[in-house]
This record gives C-alpha cells, sequence and structure tokens, in this order.
C-alpha cells in the first residue's frame, strides 16, 4: 500500500485518561494542514495493527474535530491488557502493511517499554507521546491526563469535606496512581488532606493515629481527610491487608483498632472517575504542544524520541532512556513533601529536611556552606 503522500499512524494505548482527543486533534492538524501527510487513526492500539483496523482522520473542517478538544476518552479506544509481545511479528506486520511511514503513539509506561521493543524488532519509525494519570513516566515532569485527574480529586475532596465536617467524620479516601504518589500528593495537599500516604515514603497507624489525636488536641478537630494513594502498602508486616477491599479499607480498619480515642470512619474509593471527563487547560496545552512537537519530528525523520515537559517547555528524550528509568516515582525530598510537612500534613515517618535553593544548589559552593 504506497502513496505518494507520507502516511502517519496515531494510537492510544495504556489506560484511558483526559486530554487524548485533543493530542490527536493536535496530531491531525498539524500533520495535514502543516506537513500535508495523511494520517491513519489505528483502533486499539497494537490490537489495530494486528488486525489492520484504522481509520483516516482528517482535518478537512477542522470544525469537525474541534469536538474532541472537550471530549474525555480516547475515540481512537485503548488497550490495557493483552498478551502484544506474543503475537510480535503480526503487530509488526501491521505497520508495514498499512503502510505507515511513521507512527506516533500516545501511552503510558507500560506500553512504551512493549512498544519500544516492538519498534526495534519491526524497524518502525517510531514516536512517543506520555499520557497517565499516574504521572510516572521518567524523564518528563508532566504526563497528558495528570493535571485534570488532580483537578478531579481536589473536587472529590472538596465535597467529601463539607460532609466529614458535619458529621466529625474521618474520611480515608483512596486514589490511584499505581505504584506512585503523584497523584495523592497533588491532589492532598490542593484539596486540604490532613494525612498523606504514598508509596515512596513509609508510614505507620501510630503515626496516623498520633496525627489524628493532635488536630483534636491542638484545633478540636473531629473530623479529618485521609488520602492514600492505592499503592501505598502498609510498613507493618501484616499479611491481613491482603483480606481488604483497598488499602483505605485496610486502613481504615486498624486506625478503629489501634485508636485511644473512639473514632468515626468512612472510606471513599474514588476508582475510574478520576480517569474521566474533559481535560483541564493544562492537559489541552500538553496535548497541543506535544502533539505538535511529535509532528515536527516526524517530518524531520527524527524517531526513537519521547516528546516530555521539562521546566515549562517541551523536549524530547530518547524512549530507550524512558524506558529504562520507568517507572518514576516521588523523590521523598522533593519541595512538594516539604511543602506538605510545612502545612502540618502527615506524609510519613519522615523528619523535614531544611529548604534548599534548587538553583543556587547548582552552584557546589553555595550548597558547600
Ligand atoms: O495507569 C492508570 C490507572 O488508572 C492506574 O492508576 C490504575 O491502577 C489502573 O490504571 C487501573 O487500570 P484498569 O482500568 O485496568 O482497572
Amino acid at each position: 500500500m504506497s502513496t505518494s503522500r507520507k502516511r502517519l499512524g496515531v494510537f492510544t494505548s495504556g489506560g484511558d485518561c483526559p486530554g487524548l482527543n485533543t493530542a490527536i486533534r493536535a496530531i491531525v492538524a498539524h500533520a495535514t494542514l502543516s506537513y500535508g501527510w495523511e494520517v491513519l487513526g489505528i483502533l486499539h492500539a497494537t490490537q489495530g495493527l494486528m488486525e489492520r483496523k484504522a481509520i483516516p482522520l482528517n482535518a478537512e473542517g477542522l470544525g469537525g474535530m474541534d469536538v474532541l478538544l472537550n471530549m474525555g476518552g480516547t475515540i481512537l479506544g485503548a488497550i490495557n491488557k493483552g498478551d502484544t509481545l506474543g503475537h510480535a511479528d503480526e503487530v509488526i506486520a501491521g505497520y508495514h502493511e498499512l503502510g505507515l511511514d511513521a507512527l506516533i503513539a500516545i501511552c503510558g509506561d507500560g506500553s512504551l517499554k512493549i512498544l519500544h521493543q516492538l519498534a526495534q524488532k519491526g524497524n518502525w519509525n517510531f514516536l512517543a507521546i506520555p499520557k497517565t494519570i499516574d504521572n510516572d513516566v521518567a524523564l518528563t515532569d508532566r504526563a497528558i491526563g495528570f493535571d485534570t485527574a488532580v483537578n478531579t480529586v481536589v473536587e472529590a475532596l472538596s465535597r467529601i469535606t463539607s460532609t466529614a465536617a458535619s458529621h466529625d467524620r474521618v474520611f480515608v479516601v483512596e486514589v490511584m496512581g499505581r505504584t506512585a504518589g503523584h497523584l495523592a500528593l497533588y491532589s492532598g495537599i490542593a484539596g486540604g488532606a490532613d494525612i498523606i500516604l504514598i508509596p515512596e515514603i513509609p508510614y505507620s497507624i501510630e503515626g496516623i493515629c498520633q496525627h489524628l489525636q493532635k488536630l483534636r488536641d491542638r484545633w478540636g478537630r473531629k473530623f479529618a481527610l485521609i488520602v492514600v494513594a492505592e499503592g501505598a502498602k502498609p510498613l507493618e508486616q501484616d499479611a491481613n491487608h491482603c483480606h481488604h477491599a483497598s488499602i483505605a479499607h485496610y486502613i481504615a480498619d486498624k486506625i478503629v483498632q489501634h485508636s485511644p480515642i473512639p473514632i468515626e470512619l468512612r472510606v471513599s474509593v474514588l476508582g475510574h472517575i478520576q480517569r474521566g471527563g474533559a481535560p483541564m487547560a493544562m492537559d489541552r496545552l500538553l496535548a497541543a504542544g506535544m502533539g505538535n512537537t511529535a509532528v515536527d519530528l516526524a517530518a524531520q525523520g527524527t524517531f526513537g524520541r519521547m516528546v516530555a515537559w521539562q521546566a515549562g517547555q517541551v523536549v524530547t528524550v530518547p524512549i530507550a532512556e524512558v524506558v529504562a528509568k520507568c517507572p518514576r516515582h516521588v523523590d521523598p525530598d522533593s519541595f512538594l513533601i516539604r511543602t506538605a510537612q510545612g502545612l502540618g500534613i502527615y506524609v510519613g515517618d519522615k523528619p523535614m529536611l531544611p529548604y534548599v535553593d534548587p538553583i543556587l544548589c547548582r552552584n557546589e559552593v553555595i550548597c558547600a556552606i
């Protein structure tokens, strides 16, 4: 299948998130209008390659595509399960049989690892754009979808706070994030949490109970908000935690068992609402900037790179390096942990570090003082 026009494939792989359609829109607009490329949307990522299922995407009348700006999910469908490597040859052949000159995947770190292998084996002209509400893709400060998910959780926390306060209840709110605590940390600080538990910092039930007691003694506060990341496993060797419906339920049970004062507890596991909804402005900007840049790379014939967001701008990084460094975890010494501690939030059993200006710190002389 060969045409004189270059043909660009695009797909979305891994769990969906807000901003995917915005990125697709940006890719189609820039590829067709600026470079005159043809764009094929591959349906359900590698499954579409395997089954040769794709649809033409064009910007004629971007009016029709404007609706994509506001739409959650992905019009191309996605997959985050399946034995892709077991069908590597069929998937690889799909790229060539569809006549692609380049392929852009909007994906998280799990998919990226697999796609990187396929791209190398199949000699694909491959580029990636990071997306995930977990924000755990290495070498990028932000992935598409994270900002909107943070806003969704903050909105939920504000609703929970009013009912918690009215009934003098302690709420344990579980948020997603897989093995990383970015979503819990950002939304917990922004949403007024009293306690934030993340996988990167050990915590104890005793520490949690002491903090709840302190809220009562110091402020007379009987209600509280505990935000726990789904991957924040307990430090105590308690095989029992596996028998709970979720980590939030386990923590709630433990607090009831160990608290010296009676506490009325409720659990709220936010679940997939964190992945839905229209993208917020930051995700739209990120998706547009990243989509645009990926198309520029394809047009220049530069491949094997992921578009990333570092220090307030779009940059590109080698996919091989990203894959080697994933997943990206919360740095326990980061300014956000210090900020949380400064606000009096319990973030686990970790002493507060002194403030060090990260820019001045690059100057070894000042750091040495
Ligand atoms: O990686 C995104 C994510 O939403 C994680 O935060 C969560 O653990 C997982 O996907 C849920 O996956 P599924 O949609 O397969 O239940």
